[in-house]
């Protein structure tokens, strides 16, 4: 008997009863595609009769040792991954087409493999020459790291089985093809099939796994959405096209923090690790222009401080512009909003752009005063005090929020030779040496002091 059939969104993975052009759950046009279930589970709702064993249980007490870890030596990859590489644990990297994740992959096989890992890469979309050719270019030739150019899974595992590695890339998971499974290489039952089989591989030969998942915005192939609860690590490979910083950022990690950020820069030789990536992100910063405003920010564990620009001009529209890369657009809608009811400053029939410099992405609350600050300035055409970092939340109301790690923030700032911080008012005092605090109870006290009006 046919069962019913079942659909699933390919870029958030919702299961629906019937198609539909539209996804409910995420709201993307004709991504919802029909799919047969792996298995079927049991076919009657009871059990049966037979007994089964007995589980064992333990108290929550109970001592366990934290998982050993292989640390790859490249220092932003271990600290992304919580510390090193968790050994028989399933990491998915995601992202756009073109944006390194071969790269990074090739660079960090080679690294354990240095270490004397057992290594194997598995390349669905490029030819072993090729890879060789990208190894040359990382100067990675020494490195003895098993290829194999294959998307057949059976023939994969059949390998796995009998090389045992530590470690195995997927080079991506969305070329894999499972033979048991009846659609086109990059379905979703296809790409949710081959990364179940690997994964639980994995887990039960002990060995780690890294899965490639290209994220495509037109739905076209499954995106690594409906792989993420299968894995434990779920990493992204961001960044703009035409900037050469990456960053690498834990979203989910079982075994580590997550919104852990990696910094890499792309470079003619490959992916090359940023130590210090305030200093990099503050570097093509000129003297003191409107429109800018250093926010201090922390990612993961880590302060960072980025620049926001913004810039505002009279707009011929009826409906002015309001473009913003690298932070939310409805968060800034917010902050105009608060900035026109609470301080009375209008940005009515002006075009505003907002950018954070350096392709960054930043999602943090604690930016809100930041943005103000360089709206306000690029309105009022006068530069912020020169020096100076901002951080605090802003709330409906115009009060300044506290945020978490001020201290941390101060400091990094410090070490990057700032002089002075403005900061909300509540929150622990701290005084850090050769910092100069501004701290505002609300926005309005902000905007009269910094731009005399409100
Ligand atoms: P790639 O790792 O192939 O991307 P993905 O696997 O995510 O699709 O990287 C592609 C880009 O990286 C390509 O445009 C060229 C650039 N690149 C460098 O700039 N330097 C290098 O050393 C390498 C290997 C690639
Ligand atoms: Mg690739």
């Amino acid at each position: 008997m046919a069962k019913n059939p079942q659909f699933t969104c390919t870029a958030c993975g919702a299961h629906f009863s019937k198609w539909s052009g539209r996804c409910d759950s995420c709201g993307q046009w004709n991504s919802i595609v029909e799919e047969r279930p792996l298995s079927s589970g049991p076919t009657s709702k009871s059990l049966g009769a037979r007994r089964g064993a007995p589980v064992k249980l333990s108290d929550l007490g109970t001592q366990e040792d934290p998982p050993p870890r292989a640390q790859s030596g490249l220092a932003e990859l271990d600290r992304v991954l919580g510390g090193g590489l968790v050994p028989a644990s399933a990491i998915l990297v995601g992202g756009d087409p073109g944006i390194g994740k071969s790269t990074l992959l090739l660079q960090a096989i080679a690294a354990f493999a240095r270490k004397g890992m057992k290594t194997i890469y598995v390349s669905g979309e490029e030819a072993s020459a090729q890879v060789r050719m990208r190894a040359t270019r990382l100067d990675l030739l020494d490195a003895p790291v098993q290829l194999a150019a294959e998307t057949n899974l059976r023939d994969i595992l059949t390998t796995l089985e009998a090389e045992r590695p530590g470690l195995v890339v997927i080079d991506s998971i969305q070329t894999m093809w499972a033979d048991n499974v009846e659609s086109a290489p990059g379905s979703v039952s296809q790409v949710r099939a081959a990364a179940h089989e690997l994964t639980s591989f994995a887990k039960r030969m002990g060995m780690s796994v890294i899965l490639v998942g290209h994220v495509t915005k037109d739905g076209q192939i499954a995106g690594p959405r409906v792989v993420e609860h299968m894995v434990d690590t779920v990493l992204y490979f961001e960044g703009e096209r035409g900037h050469q910083f990456r960053i690498l950022r834990a979203v989910k990690n079982r075994f580590g923090p997550a919104d852990e950020i990696g910094v890499f820069e792309m470079t003619g030789s490959g992916l090359a690790e940023v130590a210090n990536p305030s200093a990099l992100f503050l570097s093509e910063r000129g003297a003191p222009s409107p429109g800018s405003a250093v926010f201090a920010g922390i990612e993961g564990t880590r302060p960072l401080l980025v620049e926001f620009q913004a810039l505002v001009a009279p707009s011929s529209l009826s409906q002015p512009r309001r473009t913003v890369v690298g932070w939310d657009g409805g968060r800034l809608s917010m902050i105009l909003a608060v900035l026109e009811a609470r301080c009375g400053i209008p940005f009515a029939g002006l075009d505003v752009y907002l950018n954070v410099a350096g392709g960054m992405k930043i999602s943090e609350p604690a930016a809100d005063l930041a943005v103000a600050a360089a709206l306000l300035s690029a309105r009022e055409d006068t530069s912020l005090p020169p020096d100076t970092v901002i951080f605090g939340e802003i709330s409906l109301s115009g009060a300044l929020r506290a945020v978490s790690q001020g201290e941390n923030r101060l400091k990094e700032a410090q070490k990057l030779g700032f002089t002075a911080a403005i900061v909300p008012s509540g929150g622990k005092p701290v005084n850090i040496a050769g910092l100069t605090l501004n701290r505002f109870g609300d926005l309005t006290g902000f905007v009269g002091d910094m731009f005399g009006a409100g």
